[in-house]
Order: C-alpha cells, then structure tokens, then sequence
C-alpha cells in the first residue's frame, strides 16, 4: 500500500514546529495517539480514575488484542510494561539461571541487558558468552550454531541494537535455539513500529519492545510476548496480588496468561495510547512503513556520504531506519544541539550503551538519525544542507 504522506503529515502535530528525525529516541505521536491519552486523562477527571478504567474496559482490554496481532501472537501472550527494560527483566529474572549455565548473547547487545548479565554472573554464577560477528557485523549465526553445541542455559540478543542500522539475522537464530532447544529471548525494543515482527517466524520465546520508538506511542510504554507453551511453567521473579491473586492465608496462585507479570496499579492513559499506536501501525501496515522508512534512511546515507569527512557507522548487510555517522570536525553532542537550534532533531549514540560493539569497532560517541514514514525527502535534505553548514574544529 503506497502511504498518503500529506494526511500523514497531517494527522502529526510535531511535524509543524520540528523536523523531528529520531524515531529511534521518540518517535512524534499521531493525533489518535494523543486523543487516545489526553481522552482518558480527562475522563479521569472528570469521573474519577477507577471509573474510566471501567468505561474504557473494553478499549483497554483490546490493547492485548491489537499488540498480539502487531506481534502474530496470542492476546493471552502478551503483558503490558511502563516500558522495554522491564519487560525484558521479567522474562531474564523469571529464568532459574545457575552457576555455569551459559548464556549467549550478541556483539551489539544493549547496556540495559548486559548489566542484567553481569548481575546474574555475579549473583547467580552465569557464564556470559558473546557469538561472534560475520564479516558484515551482523551475529554470526554458524558461529551460534557450533556454540550450540554444548549445552546453554538461553540465547538472548538484540534484533535492532541501538547504535545503528544493523539488523541482527532474528529468525535464523530462531530457527537454531528451536533446533537445539534453548530458550530465547528477543530484545525487538528498536525492531518493533519499523518492520513485520512475528513472533511464529522469529521462532522466540520471550520479545520485549517499546511504545516510544518506532511506534509512535507515548513514553512510559512497552511489553512483554512470552509463548504460551511457557506461561505456566513461569514463575515471575516479583509478583503481587494482581499477577497472583492472594487464594487462602497461605497460598497465591498466578494468573494462567502473561499477566502474571504484570501488576495491578498502571497508567492506563498510557495504554490506551500504547493501543491506538499499534492500531494506526497495523492500518498503514508495516511493509509500507519500513518500505518508506528505510528508503528515506538509505537516502540520507547516500547523502551524508557526499559531506566531506562523513563516515557511516552501521554494521551489517542489511539497514534499516537507524541511520549512525560521524563528521570529522563535528562534535556529535555539540551538533546535537546546534541542530536542535535549527527545529533539527537527531541524536547520539555513546560507547557505554553498546560497550562491546563500540570497543570492538572503536567507536566513540556517534550520530545517530532515524527518519521515519512521515518524514520526506526535503527533511532529509534539510538536516543535511544544516550539517554541512555546521563549523568545524
Ligand atoms: C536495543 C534496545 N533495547 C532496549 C531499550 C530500552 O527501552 P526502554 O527505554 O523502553 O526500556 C532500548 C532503548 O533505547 C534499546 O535501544
């Protein structure tokens, strides 16, 4: 379906103050997303917060519905988080890890997961192994293969990492943690709003994303898919009386779907805004979306490749809408700003929040673009004609 970029544009409010180019960060929302949060709030106002929740029930409860089809999954699946990290802590601390057990995860994997890692290393005595990359950057996946060979414990890597356009082979891996049965989790925080995402195809047992990013929701949002074969079997590493209902003095018993790892007090303006996101994505449909997407951000490298001294930093073979780079003479948080002055918004990406990627690669602190579908050419021109207007040192 080719995208009406024009009622697009239209239908987001930011587009008139800012050339907003980091989807990646914040994504701007669509006017149905604000409707939807600023609605309940003023419902809540008015009537009173537990008798929105109680009126909007059924919109509310239909945010399962819209994020399992988004995800190809089950609404029974799918838990509601305030935003990616605490999804992915659910399932990682929810996993009975012991001492020696090997956990594998990716060159590009995110700060948040690692620290999670090396907690667990310490505490529990987990043995982190990191799969190597191919020749392109991107997770060797015969590299997995053989390691698989022994015994792990998980597989847990980042789709889309957060410093760059690389996209990690998901599915592949999918297909070799089934094959050697160990579980998986997926951190598709940056994968989610840009691309098709399906949890069958991906073939993971855990996926974490967020609202903020690609798709368009409100800040303090995200969730957590986990296969219902392993619900049951999952004892959330904190629970309260919404996740496990307190049964008789001496015993709770947790609820039978993914919201055993959820709790009982939430932000349901939030939701409700999480759950017209996922509905505006799923109407545009997200071939389009990362068709459009990624097209702009391969435009703006080929255009950033004609600035003097620009270096692009994205790994892999295959890109998506994550755009990183360099400038020689360019300070990427000063730039940051400047651009900024200028109703330019991009970000950067710093060493610490990918550390071993970044040490690998030697990459220092970096840009980092991501235009998204409602983004057009002259954006992308804009930002460039700024950058090559920017002194240097
Ligand atoms: C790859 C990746 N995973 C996880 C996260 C964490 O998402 P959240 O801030 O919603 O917890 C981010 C955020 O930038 C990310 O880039």
């Amino acid at each position: 379906m080719n995208l009406d970029i024009t009622t697009l544009r239209n239908q987001t409010p930011g587009l008139g103050t800012v050339n907003h180019l980091l989807a990646s960060g914040s994504a701007l929302m669509p006017q149905p997303v604000v409707d939807a949060i600023t609605g309940h709030i003023e419902l809540e106002a008015r009537i009173g917060g537990y008798e929105a929740a109680a009126v909007q029930q059924q919109l509310l409860d239909g945010v399962y519905t819209s994020v399992a089809r988004l995800l190809g999954a089950a609404p029974q699946e799918i838990a509601l988080m305030e935003n990616a990290t605490a999804a992915w802590c659910q399932a990682f601390y929810s996993l009975p890890l012991n001492k020696g057990d090997r956990v594998l995860t990716c060159q590009a994997e995110y700060a948040a997961n690692y620290v999670a890692y090396l907690q667990r290393a310490k505490r529990d005595g987990i043995v982190i192994e990191v799969i190597p990359n191919d020749e392109t950057g991107a997770l060797d996946v015969n590299a997995l293969e053989s390691m698989l060979e022994k015994p792990a414990a998980l597989v847990s890597i980042t789709w889309v990492p957060t410093n760059g356009g690389l996209v990690n082979p998901a599915a592949a891996v999918g297909e070799i943690t089934r094959k050697h049965n160990v579980p998986y989790l997926l951190d598709a925080c940056q994968a989610v709003g840009q691309m098709p995402v399906d949890v069958r195809e991906l073939g993971c047992d855990y996926l974490t994303a967020t609202g903020r990013k690609f798709l368009r929701g409100p800040r303090g949002t995200g969730f957590l898919y986990i296969r219902k074969e392993l619900i049951e079997k999952t004892e959330p590493a904190m629970i309260d009386h919404f996740a496990a209902p307190w049964v008789a003095k001496d015993r709770y018993q947790l609820r039978p779907d993914a919201r055993r790892f959820e709790n009982w007090e939430n932000a349901y303006a939030l939701r409700a805004g999480l759950g017209a996101a996922v509905d505006y994505a799923l109407d545009l449909g997200l071939e389009s979306i990362s068709d459009r997407a990624w097209g702009l951000a391969n435009l703006l490298r080929a255009e950033l490749l004609q600035i003097k001294g620009a270096t692009l930093c994205d790994a892999g073979a295959q890109n998506c809408a994550i755009v990183s780079f360099s400038i020689d003479g360019l300070d990427p948080q000063d730039t940051v700003v400047k651009l900024r002055t200028k109703g330019i918004c991009i970000g950067t990406s710093d060493p610490a929040s990918t550390r071993l990627d970044a040490e690998d690669r030697g990459l220092p602190t970096i840009l980092r673009a991501a235009p998204h579908y409602y983004n057009t050419e002259e954006d992308i021109g804009h930002l460039v004609d700024a950058l090559k207007s920017l002194p240097r040192s």
